[in-house]
């Protein structure tokens, strides 16, 4: 069967979009506000894109016709920004944050998160996330309702316990969620990764 793009409505193509390019890993960002106020949700259009520059991109959409979401307005007006990596322990509150709140609202008081300061930027990192990395805003491309957010890394901070014996992070030990289509996410275990090594040139 071959579903032609033309022949769709924007919420049928959203859908089939995050049907079909998956596992998609989760921003959970947090930034605060022009006047001060925390705030934090979560991003599954989101991909690293470059590492030099180190450069992630995530898409975010609007409230309205012409209302951003919380996250791209304090971006756009602080220019930092953390991504927070999200593990099956904070499932449940990385949810809560998805709630359209109004932009006076402190999602990780609404989640029970606790918020830690960043090195470089304002805006807080989650404690309760083991993978923080803190980004200032690189460029934003504007496409109808989307902001595609180009943001450079500055630094990231790991859990010590995730860190293998050279000193790598290890994403097994991680138990990071992927996000699937509709409702439905995975969960990276040591049982469910392997490794393959690339084949030499002949
Ligand atoms: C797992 C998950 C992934 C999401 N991914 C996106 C996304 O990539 N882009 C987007 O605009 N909204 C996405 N959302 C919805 C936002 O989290 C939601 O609109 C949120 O209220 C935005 O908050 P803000 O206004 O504080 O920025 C996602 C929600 C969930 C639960």
């Amino acid at each position: 069967m071959e579903i032609d793009f033309k022949d769709l409505n924007p919420k049928q193509i959203y859908k089939l979009m995050t049907s079909v390019i998956v596992p998609r890993p989760i921003a959970w960002i947090s930034t605060v506000s022009a006047e001060g106020i925390n705030n934090l949700a979560p991003f599954s259009y989101f991909a690293g894109v470059s590492s030099d520059p180190p450069l992630l991109i995530v898409s975010i959409g609007s409230k309205s016709e012409t209302v951003k979401k919380d996250t791209w307005k304090n971006i756009e007006e602080t220019g930092e920004f953390v991504v927070n990596m999200v593990t099956r322990d904070v499932l449940e509150e990385m949810n809560i944050t998805s709630i359209p709140f109004d932009e006076e609202i402190d999602e990780f008081e609404k989640a029970g998160l606790t918020p830690v300061s960043s090195k470089y930027v304002k805006a807080p990192r989650v404690k309760e996330s083991p993978v923080n990395i803190e980004c200032k805003k690189y460029e934003i491309i504007q496409i109808g309702k989307m902001g595609l957010i180009l943001g450079e890394v500055l630094t990231v901070h790991v859990r010590d316990d995730i860190l293998n014996e050279k000193g790598y992070v290890d994403t097994t030990k991680l138990e990071i969620i992927g996000r699937l289509g509709g409702a439905n996410y995975c969960l990276i275990t040591k049982e469910n990764s392997f490794e393959m090594k690339r084949p030499d040139k002949e």
